[in-house]
């Protein structure tokens, strides 16, 4: 749908949870043991982290933000970096914080996803092999007993790791490697959550709508088929079967993985074009291409349909949606891509599909791991000052909840005519 005033009154399944995401490592600031600080010097990468949203001091005050924007419910992260800074010597005052976000959340009547892992892992746990070791699951573990225990009375839902399914490694057979050694771990964290916790338990998975840059192409078809299996695939797979399955690798099998998600968690950005023909990914199309900020950015398409096609595969149980969105400096793309996206959730919906929540990514601007410039927020955060304010996609955000859906009148209200949108 191009014509964003002909969109059909989309109305979403009563008790539907509406909120926003966030990681500790992009908004705390400051999170100086984590594997990514010494990178972001080590690879000289385009900003620094720093002090990022400032939100280790500002928590309160983002508790504050998240009910003046209208928010129901709130994904964040621990740093792991901040609660073991070092193997094996444990931060209570840290843990303390968290149980204090907790409570505050919780006392703003604000439905709580707790991610155990988000890109911020310690940096002496990647010096140790990290998750290149099987052995050292363990080791998230001992970190997992420390925290879960503390914080299980102000959990709604529990996400162990952030998109592992997308982890790298030098080859093949390593990255197949790290990808099953998570897919263990998170099954670890599952069992640990239980014995606590009766709130649900997933992992965020990065849904890659893998499409062969050529469709009719039989060898770009098929190596889309071999990136679905490796991205996708593989951990739907485990976890309906316990069966850890790759190419080339024998097959592992494990009770304990089988059945260790209560949800699906789905992050959706875009589709990856891939080219049989190419080392890299596929050309962009140019037909949908667009560069919403001043630099090459990996997320320059909208592609809805990823996403509703994608969550069709996942109608055996209850769907979150624990990331979506968009970086622009224009923020009326926002404003686009909620109603495309959603409009692609309620299609899934229609098809079957269980989708219970949507969680927009993200809460506020912050750091993309290696650069402040893609800007994802709803809410504008200034990186000098710290202050943070509404953008008009946050008001729209905010409608759009108190109505538990979205029409061509509301879409009028925030985008009043086709506009002349700002690309690069
Ligand atoms: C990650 C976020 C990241 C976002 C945009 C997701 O894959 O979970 O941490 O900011 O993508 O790149």
């Amino acid at each position: 749908m191009l014509n964003f005033h002909s969109y059909p009154e989309i109305k979403f399944p009563d008790g539907f949870i509406w909120g926003s995401a966030t990681a500790a490592h992009q908004i705390e600031g400051d999170d100086v043991d984590s594997l990514n600080w010494f990178k972001e010097i080590e690879e000289k990468r385009e900003h620094l982290s720093g002090k990022a949203c400032n939100s280790y001091v500002l928590y309160k005050e983002d508790v504050e933000l998240l009910k003046q924007i209208g928010h129901k419910a709130y994904r964040f992260s621990l740093s792991w970096a901040r609660l073991e800074p070092s193997p094996n010597q444990f931060k209570t005052e840290v843990l303390e914080h968290y149980v204090d976000q907790l409570r505050l959340l919780k006392a703003a009547g604000i439905t709580t996803f707790v991610t155990l892992l988000h890109g911020s892992m310690p940096n002496w746990f990647e010096r140790q092999g990290g998750f290149r070791k099987r052995e050292n699951i363990a080791l998230f573990e001992r970190y997992l007993r420390f925290v879960v225990p503390a914080i299980c009375e102000q959990v709604d839902f529990w996400l162990v790791i952030n998109e592992f399914n997308l982890c790298w490694g030098e080859t093949m057979a390593l990255m197949q490697d790290i990808r099953a050694n998570h897919l263990l771990a998170h099954a670890r964290g599952y069992h640990v959550i239980k014995e606590y916790s009766s709130a649900p338990v997933s992992s965020a998975h990065a849904l890659q709508h893998c499409h062969p840059e050529n469709p009719f192409d039989k060898f770009d078809r098929l190596w889309a088929e071999f990136n679905d299996w490796l991205s996708n695939e593989f951990f739907f797979h485990a976890i309906r079967t316990g069966e850890i399955v790759f190419p080339g690798r024998k097959v592992e099998t494990f009770a304990e993985v089988k059945d260790t998600v209560d949800y699906w968690g789905v992050n959706y950005y875009c589709r990856r074009v891939v080219s049989a023909r190419s080392a890299a990914d596929g050309e962009w199309y140019t037909a949908t291409h667009q560069r919403m900020i001043d630099k090459e950015f990996y997320l320059e398409e909208f592609f809805p349909e990823g996403l509703s096609y994608g969550m069709q595969r996942l109608a055996d149980k209850p769907v979150y949606i624990t990331e979506n969105g968009v970086c622009a400096d224009d923020d009326r793309w926002r404003v686009v891509k909620l109603c495309m996206d959603l409009a692609a959730v309620a299609d899934a919906i229609k098809h079957g599909v269980d989708c219970r929540g949507y969680l927009h990514w993200s809460t506020m601007d912050n750091y993309e791991w290696s650069s402040f410039t893609p800007r994802f927020g709803l809410v504008h955060v200034d990186f000098d000052t710290f202050k943070r304010t509404p953008k008009p996609s946050a008001w729209f955000y905010k409608e759009l909840i108190e109505g538990n859906g979205f029409g061509p009148a509301l879409i009028k209200k925030y985008l009043p005519e086709l506009p002349e949108f700002k690309l690069y």
